[in-house]
This record gives C-alpha cells, structure tokens and sequence, in this order.
C-alpha cells in the first residue's frame, strides 16, 4: 500500500499533523496490535476527551461549597447533554487510570524500559503520577458526601509523612479542615496546573519515543520493512479510536456518574472509603503502622520503579511479551502466589492479637512497621530465589516475577477494601455491606 492510495493527500494539512506526531515510515513489525495493543495511543486520545469534556463542565460548575453541589445538579438535570458530558468525563477518567497502568505493564513485560527508552519511561512514571492527581483532585469537584469524606481520608493520610506532610496539607486544605479554600485548590489544580503539566510531558514522551527510532520491536524483526505511516498506521490508530469512543459513548449513556447526598462535614458516613484506587493503599493502613503503610512502601515502590530502567541485563530479549516459556510459567505461579499470600496475610493479622496490645513496652513502629516490612521484603527475597532455580530465569524474566507478585498483591488488598470492609472498616462479606 502506498501513501497515494489514502483518503488523506499528502500535500493536506492533515497529513502534516500526522507528520508532527508520527515519521513518514514506520516498520512493518511495529504495526502488530500485539505488540502495544494501542494502549498509548488510547490513553493519549483519553487525555483529548477529558480535556474537551472538563471544559465544557467548567462551563457551569461553581467552585465553592454552596455552589458546587447545585451546579452539578444543574448540569445533569438541567443542560442539554449536560449528564452525558459529566458522564463521560466521569468514566473517562477511570478508562484512564486503567489504560494507563496497562500501557505501563505493556511496556514493563516488553522490556520497554531500556535504554534508549530510560526517559519515556521515567516521564511516563511522571504521567502516571498526574493521571492520578487529575482523578483524585477531580473526586473533591461534585462535593457530594462520598467525595467529601474520601477526601478527607486521604489528606489526613499526609500528616504521616515527616516534615513536610503537614504543611503540604495544611496548604492542600487552606487550614486544617476541608472547606472552600480547599474546593478553591483543588478546582485550580484540576483544571489548570495539573492539564498544563500533562500535555507539556506528554509532548516530551513523545518526542522521545520517535528519539528512540520508535515502539520495541524484537531483535529478529529490527530490519522488517518500512512502509508508510499513512494509511497503514494511521488507519489502524483510527479504527481502535473509534472502537474506544463507542465504548464509552455506550458506557456514559448507560451508567451514570454517581452522586449522592450534598457534603455533610458534620456527619461522616460509616464505612469512610478513599478513592477505590487509594483502597489498597488504605487496607495497608489497617494492617501496618501509618508510617509504613503510607511513606515507606509507596516509596520502595517509586524508588523501584525510577531506577528498573538502569539494572544491568545482559539477555537480549526486549519486544518480546514474557520471553520464554519458563517465564510465563513462572509469571503463572507468582500470581498464584501473590494472591494465596496476600489473602493468607490479611486472614493471619485479622486473627492475631494486636502486637500493639501484646508488647506494650515495644513502639508501634517497630512491632507493626519495622519486623513485618522485614518479614515481608525477606520472604520475597527468598521467594525469588526459589523461583529462579525452579525455573531457571534470567534476571528479566525474576524481575517480572517480582512486577506480577506487587500487582496480584495489591488487586487482593483493593478487592477486600472495596468488597469486604464494612461498617469500622472490619471484614464482611459483600453482600453484608
Ligand atoms: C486527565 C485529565 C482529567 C481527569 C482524570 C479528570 C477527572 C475528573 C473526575 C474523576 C471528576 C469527578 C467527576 C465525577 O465523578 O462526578 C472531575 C470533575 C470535573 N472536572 Fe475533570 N478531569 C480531568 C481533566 C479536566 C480538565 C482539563 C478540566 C477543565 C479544564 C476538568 C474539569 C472538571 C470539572 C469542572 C469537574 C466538576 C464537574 C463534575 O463533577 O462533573 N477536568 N474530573
Ligand atoms: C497519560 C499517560 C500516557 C500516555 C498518553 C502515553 C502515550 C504513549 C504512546 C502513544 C506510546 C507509543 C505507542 C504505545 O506504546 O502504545 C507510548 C510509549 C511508551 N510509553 Fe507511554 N504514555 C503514558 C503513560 C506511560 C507510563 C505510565 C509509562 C511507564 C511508566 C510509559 C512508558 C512508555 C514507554 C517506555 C514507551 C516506549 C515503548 C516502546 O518503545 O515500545 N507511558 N506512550
């Protein structure tokens, strides 16, 4: 196929943008949906909608207590197309965060992280950072009992970060109570700063993956032909665009945003959730001393994830999905685990006594944070070891391993703090919530 034979000419303005975006040619081999499932290209056409949606909301929403309500009310009842631009917005939003973490674990089991793609990598850590700052600031905006209190949860969740957690919330909140400076922030946040700095890092990851020579592909097909990005890619790119806009155009229209009662501060609902993408982190809290659950294993994580790109890999095996059968057995075994263990761990510290109560004279600290996180890093370094002579993996396929093990993990921890916690946050099962 040639670029003469596409609906899009050469010479149009059209193909100039899409030459700003792609080069004139791409290799063949990069056109397998396998190889990306288009998870980048989705999650950049996400960010266009919640853009153009978030506009068109900002519109009529009113940004103070006595205003924010009513004006989301005013906006689902009262404007034409009102309820599906909120709706969309709304489920956008989450497609985002989802397409988002499984662009992130496309790129993880590709072996993506390399260099020369060190940098995408990092900014695409920054990304994924602000994808889900623009959700959590955006979760205050209707002002409803259900955001309110989530809210609340998850900033008095900063006071355990030392020294700077409580000035950051103090200047978050305007004080130390949620209240109209605090809409004020997070409406100026959502709507200003954090776009801004979404599409001037967007543009960067972009420009490095054409720095790059473009998305991994596998030594074997490094050399496959070259042929024109119009319309073979672009057409491509256009039918899963549209398969995504059907699909949450359908989505939008069949379930709406939820809203509940009007912001009540003087009347906190039993159970309190956080954002269900903060619920893992608050099923932590219930098991592990604040410290811990909120400083000390969201930093391991991060610090983790900024320096995979520079461990040292001598196997080859980038652009390649689970690289050999022994890695994908073993990838079917850590999931299994992850999930036993975890289940098992939440089961063990629900049915112990309190350390807490039973060494009175040891500190929190140590008793709930220090000698379990040991226990913990220590199991799933002699784990790993266990796992890499059963299967014989190289350094990738181990750390993978360890990747499937964090991700089983903290789906289980999720699940029971959306399904399983009831009234005190104790553990019910979900039909009794
Ligand atoms: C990646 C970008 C964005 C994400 C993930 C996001 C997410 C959200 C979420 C989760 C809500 C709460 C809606 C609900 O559940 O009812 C919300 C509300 C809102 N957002 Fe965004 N948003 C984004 C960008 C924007 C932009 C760029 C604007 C405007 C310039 C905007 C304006 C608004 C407004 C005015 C509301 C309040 C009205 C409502 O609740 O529908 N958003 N956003
Ligand atoms: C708003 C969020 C993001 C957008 C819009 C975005 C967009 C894209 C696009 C369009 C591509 C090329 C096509 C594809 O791989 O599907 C890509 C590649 C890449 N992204 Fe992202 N991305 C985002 C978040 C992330 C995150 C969270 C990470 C990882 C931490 C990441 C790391 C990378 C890397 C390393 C590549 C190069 C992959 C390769 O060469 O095969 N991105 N991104």
């Amino acid at each position: 196929m040639t670029g003469n034979s596409s609906n899009i000419k050469q010479s149009s303005p059209w193909y100039n943008l899409i030459l700003h975006l792609h080069p004139g040619k791409v290799r063949i081999s990069t056109l397998d949906f396998k190889l990306t499932f288009g998870l980048g290209g989705m999650a950049a056409l996400l960010v266009v909608i919640q853009v153009f949606t978030g506009l068109l909301l900002k519109f009529h929403y009113i940004p103070s207590p006595e205003g924010a309500y009513n004006s989301v009310l005013n906006i689902n009842d009262g404007l034409l197309f009102g309820k599906l631009a909120h709706n969309i917005h709304h489920w956008s939003a989450i497609l985002l965060l989802w397409i988002t973490f499984l662009h992130l674990l496309r790129v993880f089991f590709t072996g993506a992280y390399r260099k020369p793609r060190h940098a995408t990598w990092i900014f695409g850590m920054l990304l994924l950072v602000l994808v889900i700052l623009s959700n959590f600031t955006g979760y205050l905006l209707p002002w409803d009992q259900l955001s309110y209190w989530a809210v609340t949860i998850c900033t008095s969740l900063l006071q355990y970060i030392p020294l700077i957690g409580s000035p950051i919330k103090e200047a978050l909140l305007g004080g130390n109570e949620i209240g109209s400076v605090t809409l004020s922030n997070f409406f100026n946040l959502h709507t200003g700063i954090i776009p801004l700095l979404m599409i001037v890092m967007m543009g960067y990851h972009f420009w490095r993956i054409r720095k790059a020579g473009g998305v991994i592909v596998s030594d074997k097909n490094a050399e496959s032909a070259l042929v024109d990005t119009q319309p073979n890619l672009v057409e491509r790119e256009f039918v899963v665009a549209l398969v995504l806009l059907a699909f949450l155009l359908v989505l939008s229209v069949l379930f709406d945003a939820p809203l509940r009662e009007r912001a009540n501060p003087s009347f906190s609902p039993n159970p309190a959730k956080a954002p269900w993408y903060f619920l893992g982190l608050q099923e932590l809290l219930i098991h592990f001393h604040p410290f811990f659950a909120v400083v000390v294993f969201p930093l391991t994580l991060l610090i983790g994830s900024f320096w995979l790109p520079y461990i040292k890999l001598s196997d080859n095996n980038h652009g390649i999905w689970f690289l050999s059968d022994r890695g994908k057995n073993a990838g079917k075994f850590a999931a299994a685990s992850g999930f036993i263990f975890t289940i098992f761990f939440i089961a063990v510290s629900e049915l112990l006594p309190d350390p807490e109560t039973v060494m009175k004279v040891v500190p929190s600290i140590i008793t709930t944070g220090l000698v379990p996180f040991i226990i913990i890093i220590g199991t799933i370094f002699l784990y790993m070891k266990f796992l890499k002579k059963k299967f014989s993996l190289n350094r990738s396929e181990s750390i993978q391993s360890i990747m499937i093990i964090m991700v089983m993990s903290y789906t289980v921890l999720s699940l029971t703090g959306i399904f399983f916690r009831g009234e005190g946050m104790k553990l019910i099962w979900p039909w009794m919530i």
